[in-house]
């Protein structure tokens, strides 16, 4: 069984092929990055013309890379929600063409599911449902007890911003640029750990919600105090840096011992920081708890992981019910099991 996977949430487009027997075939994003860097942040009008430019070029690369033909394709997943409207009717609207031409059944996919399930795309030891995940993204952070496939609970999310939204807003109040997780993680490293004690939101209050908007206006303060140079941006960068791991240590931390998990997923763009990756692998060891994060290139938005929640549900059946519908807002809550 062969599925394309289309992605078109935001400002990446994502293509890729997996496959019941041999795994992932191949794997095509283009980002959009350069063209909203300008704006400092996605330009959504913009972002859904470029997935138009570029679906039907990087649907031909990941079938030349798979070395297949469009027919040897069993089905189309895409990318149905949540995310920017206009961008998911791209994806959504070309998906349900090219099934109906193939005369193959298209699925609409959940992209925090498809977050969800990145580590299992390339798995050596096999990662079973339950386990207890924490998703960080761009748009989300949500702490998850995954029970099966389809059956989540949402234990705590954020309150505001999301976590990669709180770096990429302290990234352009220091004028590093867009997107800024990544520029912030670069710039932490020269950073002065003992130089700024940032709040810590909400650990001392129970529960598992999250709050970074608080931290974000502090630093937002705390910038305006100071000449804005090399070390100030590092300084900062180091600090903010140091009170999410807390933050998000602190929640996991708890999750854990309240749902008694063996194992933690740890996905989405903000994953791949390395200060986050280390904090959290840490308190593994601490709780005796296997933390498992996808592979780099399956962590920021991708094809991949729409193509193998793809081929998980449709190889159980699944299939769109419905006619183009997309949802800009949807929980992963209200997700059924296939
Ligand atoms: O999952 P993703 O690609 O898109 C969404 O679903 O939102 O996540 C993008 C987010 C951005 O906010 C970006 O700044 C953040 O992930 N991000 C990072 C890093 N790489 C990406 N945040 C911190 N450190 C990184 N290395
Ligand atoms: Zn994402």
């Amino acid at each position: 069984m062969k599925i394309l996977g289309l992605e078109t949430s935001c400002d990446e487009t994502g293509v890729a092929i997996y496959d019941s027997e041999h795994g992932l075939l191949s794997d095509v994003v283009f980002s959009q990055v350069k063209m909203h860097a300008k704006y400092g942040g996605v330009v959504p009008e913009l972002a859904s013309r470029d997935h138009i430019r570029k679906i039907g070029l990087l649907v031909n690369q990941a079938t030349e890379e798979a070395r297949i033909g469009l027919q040897d394709l069993d089905g189309v997943a895409y990318t149905a929600g949540p995310g920017l409207a206009g961008a998911l009717l791209v994806g959504a609207g070309f998906s349900k063409s090219l099934a109906w031409g193939l005369d193959v059944p298209a699925l609409g996919i959940h992209h925090m599911e498809g977050h969800l399930l990145a580590p299992m795309i390339d798995e050596v030891v096999p990662i079973d449902m339950p386990f207890l995940a924490l998703l960080v993204s761009g748009g989300h952070t949500l702490l998850v007890d995954a029970f099966s496939l389809g059956s989540y609970e949402v234990l705590g999310e954020s309150l505001d911003d999301a976590v990669g939204e709180a770096f990429d807003k302290v990234a352009k109040m220091l004028d590093l640029g867009y997107p800024g997780g990544p520029l912030v993680e670069q710039l932490a490293k020269s950073g002065d750990p003992d130089r700024f004690d940032f709040p810590r939101p909400m650990v001392n209050r129970p529960g598992l919600d999250f709050s970074f908007s608080g931290l974000k206006t502090h630093v937002r303060n705390t910038i305006a105090q100071h000449p804005i140079d090399a070390a100030l941006k590092a300084d900062v960068c180091r600090g903010f840096t140091d009170a999410v791991v807390d933050v998000l240590v602190v929640k996991c931390r708890r999750a854990i011992r309240q749902s008694g998990a063996k194992k933690l997923v740890v996905a989405g763009g903000v994953s791949a920081n390395k200060d986050i990756r280390n904090g959290l692998e840490m308190l593994g060891k601490e709780e005796d708890v296997r933390i498992v994060f996808p592979s780099m290139q399956f962590t920021t938005d991708n094809g991949a992981m729409i193509a193998y929640v793809g081929y998980r549900r449709m190889g159980l059946g699944e299939r769109d019910k419905t006619e183009l519908a997309v949802r800009a807002r949807w929980p992963l809550n209200e997700l059924s099991s296939p």
